[in-house]
């Protein structure tokens, strides 16, 4: 069983051992191992039963560090990273020799942040390796924003969960490209897509699907939880649906049915980001059969939460966990 600890020296311990920690973030908890340690490596993929196709994000503690592991930084990354780190953005970038294959699945670019949360910042500067981290969660499942999400489906298999508190972003970071000077946006997360055009001019969407696992991105189904989803207009979602086991998803309250929950009762999209993970978790129960949901303003964090809800109910419906 998992001990859910504040210990920063205990992770650091583990770590050191070639063990695997969740650790928290400001977007999601991580799965985390030594970046430069393959058998390490290879535990985060057994203990999430994650394809090894599907590569992993290194954290590091600054820029400085980043430029150990990454060659060739894109002024534009390097004026992106030097304005969103610590924060919720992950650039592509070519892969350093010292980065084992297993992390990036053969790729020859590594996805690397700079997370800002205090406690593993902390960690980060005490370990002399960087960490590879994805969320936390069963490959295929909804990412965990609090250490009781992590300890529920994998505290069996890893021995320590540092606890950091609920997560504040609540979506995980927005993965970013520069490829010959354009900027890709391969998806979308916790740094609005606003706030990156401020510096780089409009960027390129490419959002990755299922049909094309090995590219940059996500599996379609990667954020769904088991329910069916159906996402659309609530009202008339309702009239056809209702049901004592339909459960309903707003941005405000609806109170539409018994299992009615607001994303943000005031309207806020940041408020309703931190509550997706914890409200699809918590709608993934034997009462419910389906759920409504209906889109969030499409702005903002709003596009990464519409693009959560999307794969959610594109997964829910062809059942594919
Ligand atoms: O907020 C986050 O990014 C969280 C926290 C823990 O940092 N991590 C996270 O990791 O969401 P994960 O593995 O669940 O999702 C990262 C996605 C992977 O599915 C993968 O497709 C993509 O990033 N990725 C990572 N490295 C890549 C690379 N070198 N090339 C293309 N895609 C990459
Ligand atoms: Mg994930």
């Amino acid at each position: 069983m998992a001990k859910i600890s504040s210990s920063i020296a205990d992770a650091v311990q583990l770590l050191h051992q070639g063990e695997v920690v969740a650790i928290p973030t400001e977007t999601v908890y991580g799965l985390a191992a030594n970046a430069l340690n393959a058998e390490a490596v290879v535990k985060i993929f057994e203990a999430k039963q994650r394809p090894r196709f599907d590569p992993l994000i290194v954290h590091v503690a600054s820029f400085a560090d980043a430029e150990k592991y990454a060659t060739d930084i894109p002024p534009l990354a390097r004026q992106l990273a030097k304005k969103f780190w610590p924060g919720p953005l992950t650039l592509l970038l070519p892969k350093a020799s010292n980065i084992p294959d297993v992390v990036t699945s053969g790729l020859p670019t590594v996805g690397l942040r700079c997370p800002a949360h205090e406690a593993t910042l902390s960690l980060l500067q005490q370990l002399p390796f960087p960490l590879a981290a994805p969320s936390a969660n069963p490959f295929g499942y909804v990412s965990p924003t609090t250490p009781q999400h992590v300890d529920n489906q994998l505290g069996k298999r890893i021995p320590l969960i540092l606890d950091g508190g609920r997560c504040k972003v609540g979506l995980e970071s927005t993965i970013v490209q520069i490829l010959e000077g354009e900027t890709i946006v391969h998806r979308l997360g916790g740094l609005a897509v606003e706030d990156i055009e401020e510096i780089t001019g409009p960027v390129k969407l490419v959002l990755n699907h299922s049909s094309n696992p090995l590219a940059p991105g996500q599996l379609t189904s990667h954020y769904a939880p088991t329910k069916r989803i159906i996402l659309g207009e609530l009202a008339s979602l309702w009239a056809i649906h209702k049901g004592p086991k339909t459960a309903v998803i707003s941005f405000q309250n609806l109170g539409l049915g018994q299992f009615n929950r607001a994303l943000s009762a005031s309207g806020s999209l940041v408020e309703a980001a931190q509550n997706i993970f914890q409200v699809l978790r918590e709608l993934d129960s034997p009462e419910i059969d389906l759920i409504l949901a209906e889109k969030m303003p499409d702005k903002g964090i709003g596009r990464a939460i519409n693009d959560r809800l999307l794969r959610a109910a594109t997964g829910g419906l062809v059942g594919e966990n």
